[in-house]
C-alpha cells in the first residue's frame, strides 16, 4: 500500500503538471493526490488559456529571495577505491557537474500540491581534498521553509555526500543546513532533510509527509531478493551464514535463529562479501587497518609457523614474541604491513624481513609476575576486562540447576568446612553470607553442557569451573577455592576436584594450573558473552529497527544514530572473519565449532533487555542494592568496584542527557504513546529484532518519558560504556596471552592420572602449564587481534565530546548536549583521582594498571581508555 500512497523523489525531477516558466520555483503533486490533481488538470483544460496566464502572472510578479553560495562536500570513489578525485588522471571530470539540486518547501500550495525549486547543477568549487560545489538558487517569498533537498548524482560513479549548507540572502550567520553524510550511486536520486529541524511524525510539516514516508519505505525494501551493494535497505535474517558446508562438510553449522539453534534449517550459502547498508560501512583507514591484519598479516603468520600444534617450549619463548618477534615470510605486500599496523609488524635491523614483534602490554611492564598472582586474579574480576561475571553468592551450598540425572549431582564440592578452613575460622559461612562476603566466578552450569563435545574436539579440553572468592576488609578479594568438574559421560564417570591455594610445591601448581582453567573460562564467557553476544551482537537489531521505522528526520532517530556508527559494518567483518566456521574464534578459543552456540545459550538463559541497564545488571549479581540515599541511588556491595564505580557515572550522564532530550520533544506521556514511529519501533525491536523473546514479561513498556529514558539509556549504555570496559582491556588485559589464555589444551595432571603423567608434571610442573597454554599460531593469532580490536581509531568519535549537527541546531537540545560533554570531563577527573587513590586498592598500588577503561576520552591507538559512541571495533 505504501509504496502507492507517495511520490517517488525522482518524479520530482520530471514535472506531473505543466512547469510554470519564469518563476523560478513548481509545483508537483503527491501522488496520493494525483487522481484529484488530474480531475484539477482536465477542468483546467476546459478553462480557458486566461486562467493558466494569471496564474503565471501572479506568480511572476512575487519578489524573489536568492539562495546563494549553496556549499555541497563531498568525496568521490574512483573504481571502487576510496580516492579524492583530484588524485584521478581525467582532468576533465574535475570540472563537470557532478549533482542536480532542488529544494522543497516544506508546506504544500493552496492546491495541496508540492512547491519545489527547478533543477540545478552543481559545479565543483574547490577538488582539492573533499570535494565542494556551488550553485544558486531563486525562490519565491511565499514559497515557505526549505524542509527538504533532492540530490541526483549525475556522475557514473558513486560519491559520498557530506553536508549541504545554504545560505539565504547571502546571510552567512543562519545556514540551513542538511547532514546528510551518505553515499550516492550513480545516477540515484535521494532525499535529504533540514538538519534544522526534527519532527515527531505527527507534527510533519505538510510538504514532507510523503517524502518522510517513501525514505522509510525505501529503508525496509521489499523484503526479498539479493541485497546489492549500493543499497541502503535494512531488514533482519537468522545467523545462517556462519558455517560453509558447500567447501566442507566439516564447516557445516546450526542455525541460529534469533541466536537459537535451529538444527532443520539449511545454512545460507556463502559469499564472498556480508550485504551491510552502503552507509553503514567503514571509513577508509578503519577498513585498510582491519583488512589488512586479518587478511595479510594473519595468513602470513600460518605460512612462517608450518606446526599449528607446536606450543611454547619455555617463558622465555613467550618473552621473544616482545623482543625478537616472529619473522615473517617476504611478501609483497609486508612493506605495508609497516605503514599500516606499525605496532605490530616492524623491520629487523639486520635484514629487509618484517618482524611481528608486539608491544608489551603495561600490566606486564609494571609488573612482569602480576598474572601469576592470586590478588591480581581477582582484582581483574572487578577491574579487568570482564568484570560482568562476579557476583554475590547469595545462597549455600552451591547447587547446579542442570539435571543430575545427565550431569551427576548438583551439589558443589565447595563444602563450608572448606571454606571455614580457607578463611581461616575469621567467621562461618552463615555470617560471611549474612555479611556479603562470599563472590564467585560460576562458569558451571554454562560450560557443563559443552564439555564432553569440546574434550572430541582436537588438541582441546573443558572443564565447567566454580571459583569462590572472600572479600578482605580492604575490599580487595581473596580467591579461595576452585572447583574444576568433568560431567559424566558413557565412557567415563564424573570427574571433579576442588582445589585450593597452598603452601606445598605440589599443591601450588596445581592451584596455579587451575587458575589458568578459569582465566580461559572467563577469557571465553568475555569474549562470546560479555563482548560479542551482549554488545555487538545484541545491538544490531536496534540499530535496524531504528531505520526500518523512525524517519531521519525523527528527533530519536537523530539522537541515536551516532550510537550506532559501524556496528553492523564491524559485525559482519565478525561473521567474514571472527565468529564464522573455522573463523579466528573457533581456531583459538576452547569452545572451537561450538563458540557460537555458546552464545547462543547464553541468549537463551541469561539475556534480558531489562537487565542490559547497568544498574539493573549490577543488582542481579547481588553487586549492588537500591539505596535512594546513595549516590546513582545504589549502594555497592563491593565500595571499590571500579567499573560499577565508573560506569555508574557514565549510566547517570547519558540518562540525564538523553532525559533533557527527551523532554523537549515529549512534553507529557500522551506525546510518547501517540508517536507512531516511535511505538512501531519498539513494536518491532521485541518482535523481530530479539523475536524469541518477544512474548517475554520484562520487556519494559514505551508509554511514558521515563520508560522512554530507560530504553534509550540502556541501548546507548551498552553501546557506548558497556562495550568500551569488555573491548579496549583485550589487549591491554590479554595481550600477554598467560594472563588470559583463549584455550586450555591440556587437562589437569591428577584428572585420571596415569603414573606416568604424574612423575612428568613433578619433574617440571612449568611444562604442564606451557601445555596447557595456546600453541604458538594460536596464541599469536589471538594477540595480533585482539591488539587490533583494542585499537581506536584516528576518526574515533566519543562519547559526548563533538555535537551532531541537528543538535547545535537547536539551542535546547545544545545546551543539554554541553551539560552532557562538562560532566563527562568532569568524570575524566574524578576517574583519575580515583585512580591516585591509594586508599582504592583494586585501583592503585604497587604495579597495578590503573582502572582506565571509562575514562571518556582518548588519543588514538591500544590506550586501554576511551569510550566511543558506538560499537565500532
Ligand atoms: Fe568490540
Amino acid at each position: 500500500m505504501l509504496k502507492h500512497a507517495v511520490l517517488p523523489p525522482y518524479l520530482l525531477f520530471f514535472p506531473l503538471h505543466p512547469s510554470l516558466p519564469g518563476a523560478g520555483a513548481s509545483s508537483v503533486v503527491p501522488f496520493s493526490q494525483q487522481r484529484q490533481w488530474r480531475r484539477q488538470r482536465r477542468q483546467n483544460n476546459r478553462d480557458n488559456n486566461n486562467k493558466v496566464r494569471r496564474a503565471v502572472s501572479s506568480l511572476l510578479e512575487q519578489p524573489t529571495i536568492v539562495i546563494e553560495s549553496t556549499r555541497v562536500t563531498g568525496l568521490l570513489t574512483i573504481g571502487g577505491v576510496f580516492e579524492p578525485m583530484e588524485t584521478t588522471q581525467s582532468g576533465e571530470s574535475l570540472y563537470r557537474p557532478a549533482l542536480q539540486l532542488i529544494l522543497l518547501s516544506d508546506d504544500l500550495d493552496q492546491r495541496g500540491w508540492w512547491k519545489k525549486t527547478e533543477a540545478a547543477l552543481c559545479y565543483p568549487k574547490n577538488v582539492i581534498g573533499s570535494i565542494t560545489y556551488e550553485v544558486s538558487f531563486s525562490v519565491p517569498v511565499n514559497f515557505g521553509e526549505i524542509g527538504a533537498v533532492v540530490v541526483r548524482n549525475e556522475l557514473d560513479t558513486e560519491l559520498f555526500l557530506n553536508d549541504i549548507v545554504l545560505t539565504i540572502d547571502g546571510d552567512n550567520s543562519l545556514p540551513l543546513l542538511f547532514d546528510c553524510k551518505s553515499w550516492l550511486h550513480s545516477t540515484s536520486v535521494r532525499v535529504f532533510f533540514s538538519s534544522n529541524k526534527s519532527y515527531l511524525p505527527s507534527k510533519t510539516p505538510a510538504g514532507l509527509v510523503g517524502l518522510r514516508q517513501h525514505e522509510l519505505h525505501i529503508m525496509r525494501g521489499p523484503g526479498t531478493g539479493e541485497r546489492k551493494k549500493f543499497e541502503r535497505i535494512y531488514d533482519y535474517d537468522v545467523y545462517n551464514d556462519l558455517g560453509n558446508p558447500d567447501s566442507d562438510p566439516g564447516l557445516a553449522r546450526p542455525v541460529l535463529e534469533d541466536l537459537v539453534v535451529v538444527s532443520d534449517r539449511k545454512s545460507e550459502q556463502r559469499s564472498a562479501t556480508v550485504y551491510v547498508p552502503r552507509d553503514e560501512g567503514f571509513s577508509k583507514v578503519k577498513q585498510e587497518t582491519l583488512g589488512s591484519v586479518v587478511h595479510n598479516l594473519l595468513p602470513s603468520v600460518e605460512t612462517a609457523l608450518v606446526d599449528s600444534q607446536m606450543g611454547f617450549p619455555s617463558f622465555t619463548a613467550i618473552d621473544e614474541l616482545f623482543n625478537q618477534g616472529l619473522p615473517l615470510p617476504l611478501q609483497d605486500t609486508t612493506h605495508t604491513f609497516r605503514t599500516i599496523v606499525p605496532r605490530l609488524v616492524k623491520a629487523t635491523t639486520a635484514s629487509a624481513k618484517n618482524v611481528l614483534r608486539f608491544e608489551q602490554p603495561e600490566m606486564i611492564d609494571r609488573d612482569k609476575f602480576s598474572w601469576l598472582k592470586d590478588e591480581e586474579f581477582s582484582r581483574q574480576t572487578l577491574a579487568g576486562f570482564n568484570p560482568l561475571s562476579i557476583q554475590l553468592v547469595a545462597e549455600f551450598p552451591l547447587v547446579s540447576k542442570l539435571d543430575p540425572s545427565i550431569y551427576g549431582s548438583p551439589e558443589s564440592l565447595i563444602t563450608a568446612e572448606l571454606i571455614e578452613r580457607e578463611i581461616k575460622g575469621v567467621m562461618t559461612v552463615d555470617e560471611a553470607l549474612e555479611q556479603k562476603k562470599l563472590f564467585i566466578l560460576d562458569y558451571h552450569d554454562l560450560l557443563l553442557p559443552f564439555v564432553h563435545k569440546v574434550r572430541e574436539l582436537e588438541d582441546s579440553t573443558l572443564y565447567a569451573s566454580r571459583t569462590l572468592f572472600f572479600l578482605s576488609p580492604e575490599s580487595t578479594l581473596l580467591p579461595i577455592a576452585i572447583e574444576l568438574t568433568r560431567p559424566a559421560s558413557p565412557k567415563q564417570p564424573q570427574w571433579r576436584q576442588v582445589f585450593t591455594p597452598c603452601w606445598d610445591a605440589t599443591g601450588a601448581w596445581l592451584w596455579r594450573l587451575a587458575k589458568a582453567h578459569v582465566a580461559v573460562h572467563d577469557s571465553g564467557y568475555h569474549q562470546l558473552v560479555s563482548h560479542w553476544l551482549r554488545t555487538h551482537c545484541c545491538v544490531e537489531p536496534y540499530v535496524i529497527a531504528t531505520n526500518r521505522q523512525l524517519s531521519q528526520m525523527h528527533p530519536i532517530y537523530r539522537l541515536m544514530h551516532p550510537y550506532f556508527r559501524y556496528t553492523m559494518e564491524i559485525n559482519a567483518f565478525a561473521r567474514e572473519t571472527l565468529i564464522n566456521a573455522n573463523g579466528i574464534i573457533e581456531q583459538t578459543f576452547s569452545l572451537g565449532k561450538y563458540s557460537m552456540e555458546l552464545s547462543s545459550a547464553a541468549y537463551d538463559k541469561l539475556w534480558r533487555f531489562d537487565m542490559e541497564a547497568l544498574p539493573a545488571d549490577l543488582i542481579r549479581r547481588g553487586m549492588a542494592v537500591e539505596d535512594p540515599e546513595a549516590e546513582h541511588g545504589l549502594r555497592l556491595t563491593i565500595d571499590d568496584y571500579p567499573y560499577a564505580q565508573d560506569g555508574l557515572l557514565i549510566w547517570s550522564a547519558i540518562e540525564q542527557w538523553v532525559a533533557d532530550y527527551v523532554g523537549h520533544y515529549y512534553p507529557s506521556p500522551a506525546d510518547v504513546a501517540a508517536d507512531s514511529e516511535l511505538q512501531s519501533w519498539w513494536t518491532e525491536v521485541r518482535t523481530k529484532g530479539h523475536a524469541d523473546k518477544q512474548h517475554e514479561p520484562w520487556w519494559p513498556s514505551l508509554n511514558t518519558q521515563a520508560d522512554l529514558v530507560r530504553i534509550l539509556t540502556t541501548i546507548i549504555w551498552v553501546a557506548s560504556g558497556h562495550h568500551a570496559a569488555v573491548n579496549f582491556g583485550q589487549y591491554p588485559f590479554a595481550g600477554y596471552f598467560p594472563n588470559r589464555p583463549s584455550i586450555a589444551r591440556a587437562k589437569m595432571p591428577v584428572e585420571d592420572a596415569k603414573e606416568d603423567d604424574l612423575a612428568a608434571f613433578q619433574k617440571k610442573p612449568e611444562a604442564a602449564l606451557l601445555r596447557c597454554f595456546p600453541s604458538v599460531i594460536q596464541a599469536t593469532k589471538v594477540m595480533a587481534t585482539l591488539d587490533v580490536l583494542s585499537d581506536h581509531s584516528p576518526d574515533e568519535e566519543y562519547l559526548g565530546k563533538d555535537a551532531e549537527a541537528a543538535w547545535r541546531k537547536n539551542p535546547v537540545v545544545y545546551a543539554a548536549f554541553e551539560r552532557f560533554n562538562c560532566r563527562l570531563r568532569e568524570i575524566e577527573a574524578i576517574i583519575e583521582g580515583r585512580n591516585a587513590d591509594p586508599t582504592l586498592k583494586n585501583r592503585c598500588g604497587a604495579g597495578i594498571v590503573p582502572y582506565q577503561l571509562l575514562r571518556p576520552f582518548s588519543e588514538p591507538g591500544v590506550t586501554g581508555m576511551g569510550v566511543p559512541n558506538s560499537i565500532s571495533i
